[in-house]
């Protein structure tokens, strides 16, 4: 009797131990469904509750994606549709019965999370990768989250060839930001801004390694480990040689900020999600082309990047800098009493810009270089380095202030809105081609 109660007590408590140290099962079934501020119905959750596909806060609604949940503060990893419009706290993600993913909102159009999986699909489910994946009726995986990355990159997943993540908007706006980082078919690693050809004059990183042949891939490690393979797994690169924290006490996440800069990031869950940057692909703020956006320069304070507008512009958004500058003054404010228009040149010292010049002046001195720009009507700008003197054409692009530099942006701007200090410094000029008209 005793022998038996005895043996009901272990029965009875290895199945209760077995059941809580089993993992839910993760697998998604069809016919369920999400809604945004539903509790616990607003995101499939992986087995240990560390990563979740669902809703996710934006803008003045929600979007769809796979974030870290297992940490106060969540953070997007990928996101579906990122630059479509929020949905609201009505829209609900569904798994048809009928095996399609669709985000549904009416009276907008149902929209395909899984786009391009030419079967049906007969499950889902959120791993503790991080990867949300697809299952057909034979359990292949069809589609996975991992193939698509968007701005990070966590283990085990490998940016191949061709394949890009670009930068959010913002820290809380997963919209398409402003920047890129390709992988490239020469076996190069780049960062560009975007909406740039892949060549070398608009990248602004890169991990030198052109030449390594088709097919490099970017790896992370459980152990920080970032590298490059090539097609015939082997380690052309290491970007950061790890030997960290390889437990499942610490997760590792790679992603291009919004402000241009790649960074790996490790998260301590045993210490409510702690979150480090251990390795940036620089540790210069103002290095990422176009930061400041037109007609604006970075420059460091501090280690921190600053956007300065060029001599007689402002900022078409006040603390944006992505928004850039533009001349805030209109031509009548340049009129002068006689109705001529006047103006002058002013000077943003040791800038360097993207060269857009259309003309060159060729061995001059810096005031023959602002009289060849006052008297060309088509000229708006110059950049004067070094007795080479080229006209440019606004806006002006990707500027940065680099004291080693002696590269001078002349800007040729309306007298009136500095007149009591320019007068006695720089000469004035009858306007003979309605510049600003
Ligand atoms: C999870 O659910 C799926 C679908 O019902 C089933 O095929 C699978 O065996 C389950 N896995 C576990 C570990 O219970
Ligand atoms: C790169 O990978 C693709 C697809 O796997 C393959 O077809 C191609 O031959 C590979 N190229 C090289 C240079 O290894
Ligand atoms: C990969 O790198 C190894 C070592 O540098 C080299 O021997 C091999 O030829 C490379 N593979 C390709 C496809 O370039
Ligand atoms: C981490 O690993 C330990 C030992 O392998 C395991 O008991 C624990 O459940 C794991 N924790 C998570 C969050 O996966
Ligand atoms: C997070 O970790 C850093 C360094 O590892 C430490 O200085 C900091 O105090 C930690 N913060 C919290 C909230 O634990
Ligand atoms: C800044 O301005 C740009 C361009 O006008 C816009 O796309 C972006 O959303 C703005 N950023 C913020 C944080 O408001
Ligand atoms: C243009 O900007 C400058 C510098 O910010 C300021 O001093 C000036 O008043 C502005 N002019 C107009 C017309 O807003």
């Amino acid at each position: 009797m005793v022998a038996i109660s005895f043996l009901f007590l272990v029965c009875f408590f290895s199945f209760h131990l077995h059941a809580v140290a089993q993992p839910r099962n993760s697998t998604i079934r069809l016919g369920s469904s999400l809604t945004p501020t539903t509790t616990g119905k607003s995101a499939w959750l992986s087995p240990s509750g560390l990563y979740g596909f669902g809703f996710y806060p934006q803008g003045n609604g929600y979007g769809v994606g796979v974030f870290l949940a297992g940490v106060p503060q969540r953070t997007v990893v990928w996101t579906a549709n990122r630059d479509a419009p929020p949905v609201p706290r009505t829209a609900s993600l569904v798994l048809t019965t009928d095996g399609r993913l669709i985000l549904q909102s009416p009276p907008r159009r149902d929209v395909y999370i899984v786009t391009d999986a030419s079967q049906k699909i007969a499950a889902a489910s959120m791993l503790d990768t991080g990867n949300f994946v697809v299952f057909n009726s034979d359990e292949d995986i069809i589609w996975q989250s991992f193939q698509y990355p968007t701005t990070s990159i966590l283990q085990g997943q490998h940016p191949s060839a061709g394949m890009e993540l670009f930068s959010s908007v913002s820290e809380t706006d997963q919209s398409t930001g402003i920047f890129r980082l390709k992988m490239q078919h020469d076996g190069n690693l780049v960062q560009y801004p975007v909406d740039t050809p892949d060549t070398a004059p608009y990248s602004y990183w890169s991990s030198i390694t052109d030449g390594k042949g088709d097919n490099v891939s970017l790896n992370l490690d459980n152990d920080g480990h970032l590298y490059m393979l090539n097609s015939t797994g082997f380690n052309i690169k290491d970007l950061n040689t790890g030997g960290y924290d390889d437990t499942n006490r610490t997760i590792y996440l790679m992603k291009i900020d919004s402000d241009g800069i790649f960074r790996l990031y490790s998260y301590r869950l045993d210490r409510n999600g702690n979150r480090s940057v251990i390795w940036s692909s620089t540790s210069d703020k103002c290095a990422p082309k176009g930061l400041c956006g037109l007609n604006g320069y970075c420059v460091d304070v501090d280690r921190e990047a600053n956007c300065i507008c060029l001599p007689g512009f402002a900022p078409v958004i006040e603390g944006n800098f992505t928004a850039g500058c533009e001349r805030n003054f209109s031509s009548d404010s340049c009129k002068s009493d006689d109705g001529t228009i006047q103006y002058t040149i002013q000077a943003a010292e040791s800038t360097v810009w993207e060269d857009n010049g259309y003309s060159e002046v060729t061995s001059t001195t810096r005031e023959e270089c602002d009289t060849a720009c006052y008297e060309d009507c088509n000229c708006e700008a110059a950049m004067f380095n070094d007795g080479k003197c080229t006209k440019q054409r606004l806006p002006l692009r990707y500027g940065r202030r680099d004291l080693s530099n002696s590269n001078i942006a002349l800007i040729k701007s309306c007298f009136q809105i500095q007149k009591v200090f320019y007068r006695q410094q720089h000469k004035i000029v009858r306007d003979r081609c309605s510049y600003f008209v």
